[in-house]
């Protein structure tokens, strides 16, 4: 086969918990007022914490202590878990479940390629956890997207080459990062934001997995 594994991003591509990073930093934002807007978020989506605030930060002018930072971190993370506690299967983006399993059928390898340190709460939460072959989170790699870290890291745990990954993303972030890494990319989302992916989906339910031989 062409392609022996893919890799999929989770925020806004499994699971729609992009929304809940959004309320989370809008809720934080409120300390330094501060109005996150979508605009801003797009920019957001697949790079880490740390990253996160101190692009708010930047665009909202305000210079703090490394204190303060830290103390601004745990409490977004908190405020998110308490938007994450009530997740479950029903949560899972349309179309994800039946594309999983015809990848599953055709023999495809299947692995995590996340930003995120809360990644495996949320694959237990929602039942997605027994899919993956691989998981590559927010605690595994010491380089956020755009740099391929994540994704080559997915190739490594799973014995293959990057050319034999297929990444799965909905951020601008982490469709550079997979190019970066010299894997092909569908993108999640509109054409409108997204740029250099080889295909891009509204979601899984325009998409099967015998198309990716075209890709
Ligand atoms: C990415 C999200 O998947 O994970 C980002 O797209 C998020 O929005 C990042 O900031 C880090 O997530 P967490 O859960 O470790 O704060
Ligand atoms: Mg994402």
């Amino acid at each position: 086969m062409k392609y022996k594994a893919c890799l999929f991003d989770l925020d806004g591509v499994l699971v729609d918990t992009a929304v809940y990073h959004f309320q989370a930093w809008k809720i934080l934002g409120k300390q330094f007022d501060f109005e996150l807007s979508h605009q801003q978020n797009e920019e957001l989506k697949g790079i880490s914490r740390v990253e996160s605030l101190e692009k708010i930060l930047h665009w909202a002018n305000f210079q703090a202590t490394e204190k303060q930072k830290e103390a601004w971190l745990l409490e977004k993370n908190e405020t998110y878990l308490k938007l994450i506690s009530h997740m479950n299967p029903s949560e899972i983006l349309p179309g994800v479940l039946p594309f999983l399993a015809q990848l599953k059928d055709q023999g495809y390898l299947i692995a995590l390629g996340s930003a995120s340190k809360n990644a495996k709460i949320i694959l237990e939460k929602t039942g997605l956890i027994t899919w993956f072959q691989a998981i590559i989170d927010g605690n595994s790699v010491s380089k956020s997207k755009p740099d391929p870290e994540v994704f080559q890291k997915g190739a490594e745990a799973l014995g293959i080459l990057a050319a034999e990954c297929i990444v799965f993303e909905d951020a601008q972030a982490g469709i550079d990062a997979a190019k970066a890494g010299g894997m092909k990319v569908v993108g999640i989302g509109s054409s409108v934001v997204l740029h250099g992916a080889d295909r891009i989906i509204t979601s899984f339910t325009d998409i099967q997995a015998t198309e990716l031989l075209s890709l």
